[in-house]
């Protein structure tokens, strides 16, 4: 969505204001929203800042702790970011951790000199004498993740050595005065064990934080901000039947009631019963004011004679956007437009831009135009998808919206290959269906990332009975990642992919062939087009 109407109001997704706030400074550590994670796991609200971050955080975001990460860098680079003064100015607690350690250290008057030998793996990491919060109820000797190639050869003035390596004589350091720590190794990956604890420590024993950032008291905070936010005017809402939008509209359903109008465009390219759950659930049970728009004709009629994958995403697109539009302009009063937006997609524009190469055309219901003058309500764009499912089940939303796995903005589209017509449309529901049954019922769906058919455009041979037959051959995709930019697939037990073979063959009238996709991403993609 443009800059120019993107007029998102931080407050509202900023469930800070009266919570306590860990932040870390990102210096281009991938484990920087590890790091993040493993904090708000401590019920502490933690964010992403970079570096040129000015000193309003700090009061902005009720800061008591900071947290400087790892990066690629090396201190003496030319470019290698340096930290705001205002971070040693504030008087809180400091852990500098990896390049934020060497970084502390040269700003603080030590040394940090190049590796001979770069460490990086495993290690062991031994504690000095000296006794420190920082290592409370941890061992003597620790197991860790080191990956580094400069080392602090002298600590600044006041602090003393907490922890050594056989490659780091200085692995951990700390002034107790100022509450200044500085750790070698990486404390959020899974090969430091005791990573989390430290974390801890740092937060409970140092920052001295409460730990009360619960998905009740986001709730809280959350929906007061939006009442403040949007005042006596309307919101609407695009719900995709998704979890983002279900939980961002619940979100806001809570703080203003019937002033909130749900827009749920049923594109005929959903998935079985997908529509009728919605209706049910939000307009049925919930009482909620929600348009359902039946466009499915209109739909087909644009997919009509359209093989290529990218034309069928921009067309679906483009309809999608038109028949929103038409909808959102007859709601009065409409001056918010409320979307799921998620915290990564906003780390992710925010500290390293939108460069990378466009694969396809990605649409969602946020992808609307630049011309509508919405103002923006995104109260989840400071949460992490998990966190989205505690807030949507604490807000009582039932089970198969909360842990729904994603499922694209083009719907069925993307998993027809070649033109997508009605019949092929209820082909697919009707295998895809039977999959959902048998992976729920195997009890595996919410370990998936997703689990899904896929209708290809080839006919085969095979037999039934005493009859030759012709049909489609369909494949299966079920696959684990943690955020889909990676994915490998899910290596499901033979006997289930039997029996989701044999009933989608006995079943459905029209496939007579499944195979199994076992291509990881990259170098494949998810959804097959
Ligand atoms: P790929 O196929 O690129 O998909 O590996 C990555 C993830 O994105 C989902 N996906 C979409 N989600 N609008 C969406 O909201 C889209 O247009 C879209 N296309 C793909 C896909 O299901 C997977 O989770």
């Amino acid at each position: 969505m443009a800059e120019a109407h993107r007029k998102t109001n931080e407050q509202t997704g900023s469930p800070s204001r009266q919570h306590e706030t860990i932040v870390v400074v990102d210096f281009g550590s991938q484990y920087s929203m590890l790091i993040a994670r493993r904090i708000r796991e401590l019920n502490i609200y933690c964010e992403i800042i970079p570096p040129q971050t000015d000193s309003h955080i700090l009061q902005e975001k009720n800061v008591l702790g900071i947290i400087l990460s790892g990066g690629p860098f090396s201190v003496y680079e030319d470019n290698a970011p340096t930290v705001p003064e205002w971070v040693f100015e504030s008087g809180l607690p400091i852990l500098g951790i990896c390049y934020g350690m060497q970084i502390m250290t040269k700003k603080l008057g030590g040394t940090v000199i190049p590796e001979n030998i770069k460490e990086y793996g495993s290690a062991k990491i031994k504690q000095t004498k000296q006794t420190s919060p920082l290592f409370d109820d941890l061992s003597e000797t620790l197991d860790v993740w080191m990956s580094h190639g400069d080392r602090i050869s002298q600590t600044p003035n006041g602090f003393q050595i907490l922890a050594n390596s056989d490659n780091s004589p200085i692995a951990a350091m700390a002034d107790p005065d100022r509450n200044y720590y500085g750790l070698q190794c990486h404390q959020q990956v899974v090969h430091t064990p005791s990573g989390k604890k430290i974390l801890s420590n740092f937060a409970k024993n140092v920052c001295k934080l409460s730990c009360d950032w619960t998905p009740a008291s986001f709730i809280e905070t959350s929906t007061s901000a939006i009442r403040t936010q949007v005042g006596t005017d309307s919101v609407i809402c695009g719900l995709s039947g998704g979890v983002d939008s279900a939980v961002a509209a619940s979100l806001v359903h809570q703080a203003i009631g019937e002033k909130l109008t749900c827009i749920f465009v049923d594109t005929g390219l959903l998935r079985a019963n997908e529509a009728d759950e919605v209706r049910d659930l939000f307009g049925k049970q919930k009482n909620w004011n929600i348009h359902v728009v039946n466009a499915a004709e209109r739909f087909f009629e644009q997919l009509e004679g359209v093989t290529d994958p990218e034309v069928k995403r921009i067309r679906i697109g483009n309809l999608f956007v038109k028949i929103f539009e038409e909808n959102a302009n007859n709601i009065e009063n409409a001056h918010f437009l409320c979307q799921g937006t998620l915290y990564p997609d906003v780390i992710e524009s925010a500290l390293h831009g939108s460069g990378s190469a466009k694969i396809k055309t990605h649409h969602n219901v946020g992808g609307l135009p630049e011309d509508m003058t919405f103002e923006l309500l995104e109260p989840l764009r400071l949460l992490f998808k998990d966190e989205v499912r505690n807030i949507g089940t604490e807000l009582g939303l039932p089970d198969n919206i909360v842990w729904r796995q994603p499922f694209p903005g083009p719907g069925l589209a993307v998993r027809i290959i070649g033109e997508v017509t009605k019949e092929k449309v209820s082909i697919l529901q009707a295998a895809d269906s039977i999959l959902d049954k048998e992976i729920k019922a195997a009890n595996l769906y919410r370990d998936l990332w997703q689990s899904f058919a896929v209708l290809t455009n080839t006919k085969t041979v095979g037999v039934m009975g005493d009859f030759r037959t012709y049909g489609y051959a369909l494949a299966i995709r079920a696959v684990t990642s943690e955020d889909a930019m990676t994915a490998d697939w899910a290596r499901l037990p033979y006997d289930l992919l039997a029996k989701i073979s044999n009933r989608i063959v006995n079943e459905v009238e029209g496939i007579n062939r499944i195979s199994y996709d076992i291509t990881s991403k990259p170098p494949g993609t998810i959804e097959w087009e």
